[in-house]
């Protein structure tokens, strides 16, 4: 295997990689505001993590604010902080995410997400230092490191008239700018083989060689989910293939652009041919729904986590968040991955009855999301006697 190359734990030794790192140990230990670019899933928040961890406010809070994630009536609130009685519900005071990240770094992910109104305050603040909570007249001194992360262009966004000029020019002084993954090919195969050994290591697992023709493919893939995409892709394969070793066949066949019928059943993210043995497509697709659930997990936790911060009102806050959706949506989301004794009959059951229970019990949308036909599906509600 070749040696990982990585600092901060960025991986990569493109030179387009070692530019960034060279940035970020340059502009880390200032405090002047940053803006990360880049695609989904090339890095941003990496980045951003590590430019807190080098800079002289590591022992400070790191807050991370999803702007996409909160609804346009609240941001502002949730951002600055409120006074008691300035809306409905807002029984008492309370700071916003600028308070808790006094001494440390705020990172606004999805800034381009920001509503008009708040862009013009977020400025203010950038530019005095200084924020004031809703209902308040008053301000107050705050002392954070804001970086800013986007997918969109946002010289384009300002064209558009969608984001305030003044607040692009005070934040684009220093512009990280990660190129998508198809820019920066070499770096493909030792994250490749970093993701593989990593997930090997959680689960216990014995790593899985690619062999150098298998990752003369994977390399050449076209990665639109950039590095996101390409760790995704890998855990699928692991997870997906019996053998032991990671051929050529098995990536063509994962990425979906086998020669052959191409017939995929639905997902072009997890491609199952259908020219198979009926028994091993069954397989696969439990495999595969079970990683998509898992996938919707981590989605959803991130979505939750549009805050990180050890301060405790503000954990406790998603604490009750986080077990109301628990609570609300166990159906939906409890599904044990840890391995049992159960038969491959038993956890097909299983799946199409949580799956018709989530679709209201909808053959239709049941049998799409499960990727077989409807009178497969009949056919298996009946004989595994589940309640029609
Ligand atoms: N160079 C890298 N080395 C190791 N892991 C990486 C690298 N780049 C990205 N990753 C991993 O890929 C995933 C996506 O990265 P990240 O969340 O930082 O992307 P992003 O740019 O913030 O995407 P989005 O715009 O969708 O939020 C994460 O699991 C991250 O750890
Ligand atoms: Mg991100």
């Amino acid at each position: 295997m070749r040696p990982i190359e990585q600092k901060y734990g960025i991986i990569g030794a493109s030179e387009e990689i070692r530019e960034v790192i060279r940035t970020i140990e340059q502009v880390a230990p200032s405090n002047i505001s940053i803006l990360i670019y880049g695609e989904s899933g090339v890095g941003k928040e990496l980045v951003a993590r590590a430019l807190h961890d080098l800079s002289l406010r590591r022992h400070g809070p790191y807050v991370i604010v999803n702007c996409g994630a909160i609804p346009a009536g609240t941001i502002e609130s949730e951002l600055f902080g409120h006074k008691k009685g300035s809306f409905t519900g807002s029984v008492e005071d309370r700071k916003g995410f600028f308070e808790t990240a006094d001494k440390g770094t705020i990172l606004l992910d999805e800034i381009g997400e920001l509503p008009a109104e708040t862009q013009v305050k977020l400025l203010r603040t950038l530019e005095q230092g200084e924020i004031t909570r809703v209902g308040e007249s008053t301000s107050r001194r705050v002392d954070v490191r804001v970086i800013g992360a986007t997918n969109r262009e946002l010289s384009e966004e300002v064209q558009a008239g969608r984001f305030r000029k003044d607040l692009f020019f005070r934040l684009k002084t220093i512009m990280i700018r990660i190129p998508p993954l198809r820019e920066r090919r070499e770096d493909i195969p030792m994250l490749a083989e970093f993701f593989m050994m990593q997930y090997a290591d959680e689960h216990h697992l014995a790593y899985k060689p690619i062999t150098p023709q298998a990752m003369n493919l994977i390399t050449q893939a076209s990665w639109e989910g950039n590095v996101r995409e390409l760790k995704n892709f890998v855990q699928s394969v692991f997870v997906l293939e019996e053998d032991k070793i990671i051929r050529p066949e098995t990536i063509r066949h994962h990425l979906g652009n086998s020669e052959g019928n191409g017939n995929f059943m639905y997902d072009t993210r997890f491609p199952v041919r259908v020219n198979k043995e009926t028994e091993q497509v069954e397989r696969e697709l439990i495999l595969r729904q079970l990683f998509l659930i898992r996938q919707d997990v981590e989605e959803i936790k991130q979505k939750l986590s549009f805050v990180d911060v050890k301060d405790e009102v503000t954990m406790n806050k998603m604490k009750d968040i986080s077990r109301y959706i628990q609570q609300s949506d166990a159906h939906e989301i409890q599904v044990d991955l840890s391995p049992d004794d159960r038969t491959m009959q038993e956890v097909e059951r299983d799946m199409i009855s949580r799956t018709l229970a989530r679709f209201y019990g909808s053959k239709r949308k049941t049998a799409q999301a499960l990727g077989m036909s409807e009178r497969t599906l009949y056919r298996k509600i009946k004989e595994y006697d589940l309640r029609d």
